[in-house]
């Protein structure tokens, strides 16, 4: 085998090349790395480890990373059953989520991280198969000891001293160093242009109304809203607004929108964006149909044209169109909707496509470059989007889209958003139903701890107040949502910098503090201690300091565990300890949260900027700019710097502004409490 040479490219990231024609991902989506940020906030660790092998085999190119036999890795790829992965076989694809973590999913970024404190990213756009750390060479140097299933205790596990994975052609493999996980993952959403800073409007209120609904539903359902003191921010649109869909024309169905101009425009003198569902699959009724016809593949979907988007020419012709006919009226976004397959509602992997590329490639990165096609489309108009996508890929971190699915599994949302953190992009646990008025608040209140705050009401016409007994638990946990904009959006800023992800699987914040210690599950009195630390899912960070502890339908009790730090209870603001388990009585009225010792948390309430201030003493920040351009890349923002002390049971807190540019923020008043 030979060895791979890697060069540094940044502080302690390093990346090599198998062979000369590398076609990854990153180059076919343009990508826009932030190198800078890396080298600005992120140490420069030296290669983690030894030789990278490597060998052609056949059609395929097998690339062999060393691991330590006690090492835990997370990834590749979006996962919904749990987060760890050590000696699974994953056949990495573009696919909607079958039910099983076995590489089918709707972001199969080919990038795992290891609690030793490193990531790995193979840049393919082809499929790639990894065998997570259970494959032994019969030259191995230290090849596990042979066992005795006839005798004793007995392990079907078969240890290996790599990780292996196997993909057609050439491709990139890069390396982060990092003095734990989350640096690691952190200078991936970096090199990968990221994080995404969204607007803030997409951090109100959602909700996607049914899809035969025309202008006067959507205003009936407005003003429903309105009425019932639900303020909406977004009204997503569903298939009906095209006048064909599955195929699409892209086009408004005239008799359901004779003036979609002065119906946008009405929608957002009231403060409210339109957001268009669309699939990928071009229509015969679609005025582009014969432009785009030539830059298309060799079988449809949904009886429509499947567009090469990695071809330039077939990608401005999307633009175009959609420039003209909704971004140029004042539409905000969209849904990009089943671009990640169910095998069925695909091309076959024969598919040929006049790019020459195979048609795992146009599978693989279908999502992720229809994602950065709308968003340069907005970004040339000086607009921040934000959207929905089935499918993604690596460069997703720079996207200003979330990742949803048509699976509604509350404990599979809930590792969807710890595993999301670990993949480089944003998922959604959208609302669509409920069997019980507590299972609807249960899953609102997670959501509020979410990229977005979605009822998804496409199929069922659902309304929040479904449940009469629990409507004003709805609405107050959709105003908590909004009362904590500053907060969200100081930690998209954070994304937007220094990579990191806004919703966290505990495993990022706090490995290194017993995740690699022991073996047992379950014994110890505190999680923390054992590996099940790593894997959990049921708690998950959001921001510097909040720690979200979901409560599932049914629940009276629940345990928390606490990880060794001082912690808070964010209602109360009471000590409740660190490094040990708690456990409580679960309220309907709200979702367990947490706060580290220290933290300044801004949030809005009635109009004033109120900073909940934990602990004794402490620090924090607030980012504000202007919540919709790209002028704060400019400079115009404001940044400022906190602090608090508590004296005598009062606080006092400080606030400076460190940056200030063209723009002004409306927080003219800050309280500390
Ligand atoms: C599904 C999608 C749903 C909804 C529906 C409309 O594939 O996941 O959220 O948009 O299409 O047909």
């Amino acid at each position: 085998m030979d060895t791979l040479t890697f060069t540094k490219i940044a502080a302690g990231v390093y990346k090599a090349s198998t062979g000369k024609n590398t076609d990854g991902v990153l180059s076919l989506v343009g990508n826009e790395e932030k190198l800078d940020g890396i080298n600005g906030f992120y140490s420069d660790l030296p290669m983690p480890f030894g030789d990278v092998l490597t060998e052609k085999v056949r059609n395929k190119t097998v690339v062999c990373i060393p691991r330590k036999l006690s090492e835990r890795h997370y990834g590749p790829g979006l996962r919904f059953g749990g987060l760890a992965t050590n000696y699974s076989v994953l056949h990495m694809r573009c696919d909607h989520y079958g039910g099983q973590d076995n590489g089918r999913t709707h972001v199969p970024t080919p990038f795992y991280v290891s609690d030793a404190g490193y990531g790995v990213f193979i840049d393919t756009a082809e499929f790639i198969t990894f065998y997570m750390g259970g494959t032994v060479r019969t030259d191995a140097e230290n090849p596990p000891e042979e066992q005795n299933r006839g005798r004793g205790p007995w392990s079907a596990d078969t240890p290996s001293e790599y990780v292996e994975a196997a993909f057609e052609g050439d491709a990139d493999v890069y390396v982060f160093t990092g003095k734990n996980m989350l640096e690691a993952v952190a200078k991936f959403n970096l090199l990968c242009g990221g994080g995404a800073l969204v607007p803030k409007w997409g951090l109100g209120f959602w909700h996607r109304t049914h899809t035969q609904f025309d202008e006067k539903d959507v205003e009936n359902e407005i003003k429903l809203f309105e009425d019932k003191n639900f303020d909406l921010d977004v009204i997503g649109l569903e298939p009906g607004w095209h006048s064909n869909s599955y195929p699409c024309s892209y086009e408004w169905d005239g008799e359901r929108f004779p003036d979609p101009q002065r119906f946008v425009s009405s929608l957002l003198k009231k403060n409210i964006r339109v957001n268009l569902w669309e699939n990928l699959f071009v229509s015969k009724k679609s005025g582009m149909y014969e432009e785009i016809k030539p830059y298309c593949g060799s079988h449809m979907v949904w009886n429509g044209l499947t567009p090469d988007f990695t071809l330039e020419k077939a990608r401005e012709i999307f633009a175009k169109q959609h420039k003209k006919e909704h971004i140029d009226i004042g539409v905000s976004g969209y849904k990009i909707d089943e671009c990640d397959g169910y095998d069925f509602w695909l091309f076959p992997d024969h598919a040929s496509f006049p790019s020459g590329r195979s048609a795992a490639a146009v599978r693989n990165t279908l999502g992720i470059l229809a994602q950065k096609n709308i968003y340069n489309a907005f970004r040339k108009e000086n607009r921040r989007t934000y959207g929905l996508v089935r499918a993604s890929a690596a460069g997703s971190a720079m996207m200003p889209f979330c990742i949803y699915n048509d699976c509604y599994s509350f404990e599979q949302y809930m590792t969807g958003l710890a595993s999301s953190s670990l993949t480089g992009c944003l998922w959604v646990p959208e609302v669509r139903d409920a069997k019980t008025a507590e299972e609807w608040v249960r899953r609102f209140q997670m959501c509020v701890f979410s990229p977005m705050l979605m009822l998804n009401a496409w199929a069922n016409g659902v309304k929040p107040w479904k449940f009469k007994e629990v409507e004003d638990i709805i609405r107050d946990t959709i105003r908590f949502r909004k009362s904590l904009l500053p907060y969200i959006y100081n930690a998209f800023y954070t994304y937007s910098q220094k990579g990191i992800p806004p919703f966290r699987a505990m495993c990022l914040d706090f490995s290194g503090t017993g995740s690699q210690k022991t073996t047992e599950l379950d014994h110890t009195e505190n999680p923390y201690e054992s590996l099940r630390l790593s894997d959990m899912t049921d708690q998950y960070m959001a921001g510097d300091s909040i720690m979200v502890c979901p409560v599932r339908p049914g629940e009276k009790k629940r345990k928390i565990s606490l990880p060794p730090c001082d912690w808070y209870d964010y209602y109360t603001g009471e000590y409740v300890g660190g490094g040990k388990t708690l456990e409580i009585d679960c309220e309907l009225d709200k979702i367990p949260l947490y706060v580290k010792g220290g933290a300044m948390i801004p949030t809005l309430e009635n109009g004033v900027l109120t900073v909940r201030c934990y602990g004794n003493g402490g620090s924090g920040f607030l980012y504000d700019d202007d919540g919709e351009t790209f002028d704060y890349e400019k400079g115009d923002f404001e940044l400022s710097e906190m602090s608090f002390i508590r004296k005598n049971g009062a606080v006092e807190g400080k606030i400076k502004k460190t940056h200030s540019g063209k723009f002004e923020s409306a927080y003219k008043t800050v309280k500390f409490v």
